[in-house]
């Protein structure tokens, strides 16, 4: 599996993993309205839009999107796994990806804003609570992980 930079090809099949997400997964925990609004917000031509204001992933798989994450800084957004391939690592992967290059760039922690459906995913990954959010998309956690850079050879 390889991770890479969002290129514009992508968009579709990123679009249509988040939207997958939140209707089959996702709407477990939240409600039917805040659903469809996200689905709508997530459209290929805002994956672009994003892609050009964040560090913005996907993991390729035999020549297939199965997931994304996207970074500013230190900060995660959008991290989707097509719901097929959940439970298989590449949620942990794509995560060590950005917090890798955060901690290259001397950032002490990253900070997550976690679905409900999500929480335990990050506690998972060694991230704690700091506080709840209510935000236009509904109740969010946010959590931090502590992160050591590698050390340099000199
Ligand atoms: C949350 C999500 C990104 C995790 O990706 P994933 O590829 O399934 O996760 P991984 O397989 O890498 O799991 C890493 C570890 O977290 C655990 N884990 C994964 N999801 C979990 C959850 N919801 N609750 C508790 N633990 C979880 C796994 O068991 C695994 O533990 P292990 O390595 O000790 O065996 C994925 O399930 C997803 O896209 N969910 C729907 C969309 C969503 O909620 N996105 C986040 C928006 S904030």
């Amino acid at each position: 599996m390889e991770i890479r930079l969002l290129r514009s090809e992508d968009s579709t099949a990123v679009s249509e993993i988040i939207r997958r997400c939140l209707r089959e997964i996702n709407s477990r925990d939240y409600p039917e309205e805040i659903i469809g609004r996200m689905c709508e917000y997530f459209s290929p031509e805002r994956i672009m839009q994003l892609a050009e204001a964040r560090q913005m992933f996907v993991a390729v798989d035999d020549g297939t999107v199965v997931g994304t994450v996207s970074r500013d800084g230190n900060k995660v957004f959008t991290m989707f796994v097509q719901p097929q391939g959940i439970s298989r690592g590449v949620g942990r992967r794509l995560m060590g990806h950005i917090e890798t290059l955060a901690a290259n760039e001397g950032y002490e922690y990253m900070e997550t804003g976690a679905s409900i459906t999500a929480h335990g995913f990050y506690q998972r990954l060694g991230y704690l609570d700091v506080r709840t959010s209510e935000t236009e998309f509904g109740f969010n956690y946010i959590l931090r992980k502590t992160l050591r850079s590698r050390p340099t050879v000199s």
